[in-house]
């Protein structure tokens, strides 16, 4: 108790100093990912915990240009940490790309009393944020959210954790009937433009090729690859494909060209998909969202804003939207290394 009203106070005085924030709304935005409730469990939370407003905005950008809102208290939010999806709903949003849109979605904000927003999304939501903020100036901090990882700012985006477990316990079933009949499966994982889930849940599954958009490995060099393990006595193999990746051909061509060109071998395709999106989060996803929920709701009260706040070195730090969606996560090359081991 002693602790909330010190730090209360110390805001309180800040604010003298600014343009108070007294309501804050929250919405999702884009590909929703699991951990996203718990993180708007978070921002609700804290928004109670500094006797703020909170206002849910249903299907983000599309929402906000339509005013569906709804008021949020700690309550509202009851037993949501542990599912997936998110309560708000997710939308793309076209309409929020026009100039009349965005001066929509301004006015509802502006007629609804709200001083800032907290944004959960990946990289076109914070997109959207930028332009948005630009244009109107207004108070968004954005939570990175998305099974992809694909933003710079943070070694982990909400839901990737989970997406991660979800992808290697899937391949794990593919294991069993690729074993059982001595097939090479292609497994296509998502990552429209990044090979996150791709490398580790390849690794993690004990892949023999992982194809990721970051590297190219080349036709020549996966048939290779396969011809040496069927000679080093391996009866079945798992060759993870990301979904973005850049070899030239997609999965099921690629199937068809590994069987004409090397028919010792029998191939079937799985492409694993949206499930990859859903279910309960991991406790890696509940705990990050409950850290980054608390981080976004605390820029905007110490009157920061166009922030993202992500996990650097385990830490909470805050990234510019902008480096956000511009600077390049990197993939971990030691992890490419690791599976060339693996697979002798
Ligand atoms: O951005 C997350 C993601 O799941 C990508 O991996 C995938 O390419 C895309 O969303 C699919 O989007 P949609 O659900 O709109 O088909």
């Amino acid at each position: 108790m002693f602790f909330q009203k010190t730090i209360l106070l110390i805001r309180n005085f800040t604010q003298v100093f600014m343009r108070e924030i007294k309501k804050i709304a929250v919405m999702t935005s884009g590909g929703d990912s699991p951990g996203m409730n718990a993180a708007i469990r978070s921002v609700v939370r804290t928004c109670a915990f500094y006797k703020k407003e909170c206002v849910g905005i249903y299907r983000g950008y599309q929402g906000l240009i339509e005013g569906d809102f709804i008021p949020l208290t700690a309550r509202s939010v009851n037993n949501i940490i542990n599912k997936g999806g998110t309560i708000l709903k997710s939308a793309r949003s076209k309409e929020f790309r026009t100039v009349e849109g965005r001066k929509k979605a301004y006015q509802n904000l502006t007629e609804n009393n709200i001083d800032g927003l907290v944004v959960i999304g990946g990289d076109g939501t914070f997109t959207g944020g930028v332009v948005f903020n630009e244009e109107f100036n207004f108070p968004i901090i954005g939570i990175p959210g998305t099974i992809d990882n694909d933003i710079y700012g943070t070694s982990h985006t909400l839901g990737y954790d989970t997406a991660l477990n979800t992808t290697v316990e899937a391949i794990d079933k593919i294991r069993d009937t690729a074993s059982s009949h001595n097939r090479l499966f292609f497994v296509e994982v998502m990552g429209r433009d990044a090979g996150f889930i791709a490398l580790n849940a390849g690794v993690g599954a004990g892949a023999e090729e992982i194809l990721i958009p970051e590297e190219d490995l080349g036709l020549d060099r996966l048939l290779e690859s396969l011809k040496k393990s069927k000679k080093a006595g391996k009866s079945s193999s798992i060759v993870v494909v990301a979904e973005g990746d850049k070899i030239g051909k997609n999965v099921f061509e690629l199937a068809d060209y590994v069987e004409e060109n090397l028919p010792e071998y029998e191939v079937r395709v799985s492409v694993l998909g949206h499930m990859q999106r859903g279910g309960s989060p991991s406790c890696f996803d509940r705990v990050l969202a409950s850290r980054l929920g608390v981080g976004a709701v605390e820029l905007l009260l110490d009157g920061k804003t166009n922030l993202m706040v992500g996990l650097v070195n385990n830490e909470v730090k805050s990234t510019s939207l902008e480096k956000a969606i511009k600077g390049q996560h990197t993939i971990n090359n030691e992890l490419l290394r690791v599976s060339d081991i693996m697979t002798i």
